[in-house]
């Protein structure tokens, strides 16, 4: 028995060891943390339940017989974060370069399998040099067997992925279907193709860090969704976003016990927007005002920063929050911006998430760089997100709703529930300049007519009051009483019920 016991501690010392002290010391020398080490932060102190430390692979090409570590360059098991049960799997770079054999698959692929049967989320913590070279197709099954499982998961249960090191070749696909992407500066990096391939297909001379960088991916391609300082710093904000997060689509999100009162006023609201209308503001601050405690988490701040969308929270109940930016292209729908808010609606959709919307939108970018980008498919994404979302949606719109994207952005015609106006809203087809430059065009050498027309068109359509005159805008309220009333409102929708009709799955526009 005591034979057994020692055997015992032995294996879990080598598996704690993974590739030994040299290769811990040169992760912590790139200023990076130990497999074990993430997990230990990632989690509620002592609450990591370990499985598979003794599976090993079962290779025996290019030497590898010779070479078995204990867990397999993957640690794998559950935990909790503020007491709610979370599934997770953190590569380890120091055994094979954290490559994935068939067995470390087939480890990711159990706890992906029990997170599904209890219904809790997968957080994968990924820091890897890909498919493990010595075990050919083995691998590459082993990563579509992790792949096939994302998809089934998807709006299931929420899956996150941290990317902590590379993250290269197919491999990436994995972290590309979870529903949010972290990032760490410097130390970690994606991409389809690495700067080598690159330069011998496209000539094209690149650094890995541009290339597939933390930067680049939050704010050029908006693949990832935040960028963090370091690992300690990443780990946290992930804690940080499961507090909003259901454990599955089944569940309502996490409520939250607020000191802030649900009839806060918030004055400065009713001087936010200023007089002239081309003159712009931050939406953020709106944003900041009104929810919770000033707490708003934003879900990729640097990317297409003419839309606002993130997670925050109402008397204690999370929000999904969509907002146009003034500042930013002057608030324009263009491709980014749409693919980005579309996608966060969905996500909000899955997981019981009522959507608030902030609208101050002049109408789509145009140009033919957005044309020849397929803008209109991009921003129907957006539009078939709200279309197809039955979670409470209440709207708010600030100033400007022109065109399409006041139907897009949440408008009582795609099943806004509650929709709202300042007193400054302007809903109309477009801007009274463009408008008149069209109806009278035979006016248009006579600049004082213009204006003058320009002006009665203001005076009839800039407000909010036709919309409301046909029930479309539920009621203009004073921007101060804003939080009072969305506090209300989702109140009124907590028991909402509406499903759309059975179908395989709708056919959003990709
Ligand atoms: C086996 C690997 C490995 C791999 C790294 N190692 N990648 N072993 N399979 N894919 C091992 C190294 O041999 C080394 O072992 C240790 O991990 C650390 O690697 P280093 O190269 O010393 O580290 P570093 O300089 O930091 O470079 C990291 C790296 C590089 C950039 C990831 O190792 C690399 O380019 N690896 C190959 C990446 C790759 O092409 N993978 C396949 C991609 S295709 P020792 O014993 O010396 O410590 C793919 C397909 C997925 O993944 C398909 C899904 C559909």
């Amino acid at each position: 028995m005591l034979e057994i016991f020692r055997q015992l501690e032995e294996t879990r010392a080598a598996a704690v060891m993974g590739g030994g002290q040299r290769r811990i010391d040169a992760q912590h020398a790139k200023g990076k943390l130990s497999a074990r080490e993430r997990i230990e932060l990632l989690l509620d102190p002592g609450t990591f339940e370990e499985w598979d430390m003794f599976v090993e692979h079962r290779c025996s090409e290019f030497g590898m017989d010779s070479q078995r570590i204990p867990g397999d360059g993957v640690v794998t098991g559950y935990g909790t974060i503020n007491g709610r049960m979370m599934f997770v799997f953190s590569q380890d770079f120091t055994v094979f370069g954290g490559s994935l054999s068939e067995a470390h698959a087939e480890k990711i692929c159990k706890i992906m399998d029990h997170a599904m049967k209890v219904g809790a989320p997968v957080i994968g913590l990924n820091d890897s040099g890909g498919a493990r070279i010595q075990e050919g197709v083995a691998s590459l099954a082993g990563y579509a067997e992790v792949f096939q499982r994302n998809v089934l998961a998807s709006g299931v249960i929420p899956q996150i992925s941290v990317i902590m090191g590379p993250c290269a070749g197919g491999a990436v696909y994995s972290p590309a279907m979870t529903d949010f992407i972290f990032m760490v500066q410097d130390s970690s990096y994606m991409f389809v193709t690495g700067p080598e391939v690159v330069k011998t297909v496209t000539h094209e001379v690149v650094s890995a860090e541009e290339l597939g960088g933390a930067t680049t991916h939050s704010t050029r391609s908006g693949v990832a969704d935040r960028a963090f300082e370091n690992d300690v710093e990443a780990l946290l904000m992930v804690r940080r976003l499961m507090n909003y997060l259901p454990a599955n689509n089944r569940q309502p999100p996490p409520h939250r016990d607020t000191p802030d009162r649900a009839d806060r006023v918030e004055l400065s609201l009713d001087t936010l927007v200023p007089a002239n209308p081309n003159r712009p503001y931050d939406m953020k601050e709106l944003i900041l005002k009104v929810v919770d405690d000033t707490d708003f988490f934003e879900i990729q701040p640097e990317h297409a920063k003419n839309i606002i969308v993130g997670l925050a929270r109402m008397e204690g109940y999370p929000v999904g929050i969509v907002a146009n930016q003034p500042l930013v292209l002057a608030g324009c729908l263009d491709i980014k911006s749409a693919i980005k808010a579309a996608r966060f609606v969905r996500f909000c959709d899955c997981f019981n998430i009522p959507l608030l919307t902030f609208v101050d939108v002049p109408g789509f970018m145009p140009g033919t760089a957005q044309e020849y980008g397929g803008i209109i498919k991009h921003g129907a994404k957006l539009l078939y997100a709200y279309a197809e979302a039955t979670v409470p949606k209440i709207t708010v719109i600030t100033r400007k709703a022109y065109g399409g994207a006041y139907d897009v952005m949440s408008s009582k015609h795609l099943r806004g529930d509650v929709n709202i106006a300042w007193p400054t809203a302007e809903i109309a087809v477009m801007g009274p300049k463009g408008a008149v430059e069209i109806i009278f065009r035979q006016d248009r050498h006579d600049a004082g007519r213009y204006a003058e027309l320009a002006e009665e068109y203001r005076t009839k359509f800039a407000n909010p009051f036709i919309a409301g005159r046909r029930g479309f805008i539920d009621d203009v309220i004073v921007p101060s009483q804003t939080r009072t009333r969305i506090c209300r409102s989702l109140a009124m929708l907590r028991d909402k019920k509406l499903e759309n009709p059975w179908r395989k799955h709708g056919n959003i526009p990709l």
